[in-house]
């Protein structure tokens, strides 16, 4: 395993994984919803966006430094909640999350992660969140939250958007099938997510939702922990107050990479209206389509205070493992000072609006 020298930037690293990666396991990683209309959309709309320079202004004490619930965060860049990072490469976890601490990078563990939490936090050396998926039992969410606040987790991410899984068809036409030596271990010893309809009637409506959170969910969650609760998912600014009351600590702007719904808006274009009712009184992330330096630069602009990347993160573990995944990072944290540098912007607190081109 090793990383080709043309490997430059992240699309680089998504050609080589395309090239090395088996059509089944690359249509799970890839795979969006239906038709994949929100995952390109979620691309092409960065592009759309055009920055606006100014020069001449003194960049000699230039950070991307910020502050996140309290810890110093020095890049604005999160890895996303990603299960099973073993499809890719044997240590899985292990790998990114030594990656994610050589350049000092914050990582969400996914509820499907496939190594356990405890584990993955021994070879932690930067800031560790837990990603929750609630169980059909308010016992066993417990028990899974408990596991990432003894492992020392900082935050935890309720997914908010995935009662039910979007249509995959991408992967169902691949046939994709998780591996027999491969599985979402941090659930071990809870009850299985069963798929029992109470009654004949829709699987949907009847069956997997049982597991789905409300905003009741999200307040009792709340209440039993001290960590911050940041609730991912989020795309109308409707929301926002709900969110709020119901005690969360920060919002993620997310479409799930597309995964879910298809013809759900763009992330970045939902940011600027969440960002907004969300005023200042929680922290605002966000992620989907996140490839460039430059894409950070124009999501902090809309109102983010930092951004998650996802499959890059994978393709880099499968193109060069541990090395693969800190470099794949690096490339990014150069890429949002080059943007900061040349767009004028010294610090995060810069970035304001006035860097989009108004043409956008
Ligand atoms: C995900 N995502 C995800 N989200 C989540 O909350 N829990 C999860 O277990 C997963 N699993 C997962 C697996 C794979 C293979 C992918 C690609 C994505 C969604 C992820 O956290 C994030 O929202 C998107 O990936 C962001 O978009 P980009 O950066 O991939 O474009
Ligand atoms: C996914 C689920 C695990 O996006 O969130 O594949």
């Amino acid at each position: 395993m090793s990383v080709p020298p043309d490997t430059v930037s992240l699309f680089d690293y998504e050609r080589h994984f395309n090239d090395r990666v088996d059509p089944a396991t690359r249509a799970y990683i890839g795979g969006a919803g239906a038709d994949g209309i929100t995952q390109r959309a979620n691309r092409e709309a960065f592009d759309r966006l055009r920055l606006m320079p100014r020069v001449l202004r003194d960049l000699s004490n230039a950070t991307a430094r910020s502050t996140l619930f309290g810890e110093t965060l020095d890049y604005p860049i999160i890895l996303a909640p990603m299960a099973y990072h073993k499809l890719v490469h044997p240590d899985g976890e292990l790998a990114t999350v030594e990656a994610a601490g050589l350049t000092r990078s914050w990582m969400t563990v996914s509820t499907q992660a496939s190594v356990r939490i405890d584990e993955i936090a021994r070879r932690a050396t930067a800031p560790l969140w837990f990603q929750l998926y609630t169980q059909p039992r308010r016992e066993d969410t417990l028990t899974l939250m408990r596991r990432a606040e003894d492992a020392g987790c900082r935050a935890l991410v309720l997914t908010v958007d995935a009662p039910v899984n979007g249509m995959r068809n991408m992967e169902q036409r691949a046939g994709f099938r998780l591996p027999p030596t491969i599985a979402p271990v941090n659930l071990a010893g809870l009850a299985p997510d069963g798929f029992r309809p109470a009654r004949p009637g829709s699987p949907v409506f009847q069956g997997m939702l049982h597991a789905a959170p409300t905003w009741d969910t999200v307040a009792w969650l709340c209440g039993e922990t001290a960590l911050p609760v940041l609730l991912k998912g989020i795309l109308n600014p409707a929301d926002v107050d709900p969110a709020i009351a119901a005690g969360a600590g920060g919002l993620i702007v997310s479409n799930h990479g597309g995964r879910t719904l298809d013809t759900l808006p763009t992330s970045i274009d939902a940011l600027p209206a969440v960002a907004a009712k969300a005023a200042r009184r929680l922290p605002v992330l966000m992620d989907g389509g996140i490839r460039r330096g430059t894409d950070i630069l124009k999501a902090l602009a809309l109102g983010a205070d930092a951004v998650l990347i996802g499959q890059p993160v994978l393709h880099a573990l499968a193109v060069g493992g541990l090395a693969g995944v800190a470099h794949m990072l690096t490339l990014l944290q150069t890429e949002l000072e080059v943007a900061m540098a040349l767009t004028g912007r010294a610090t995060l607190a810069e970035i304001d609006r006035s860097v989009i081109h108004p043409s956008a």
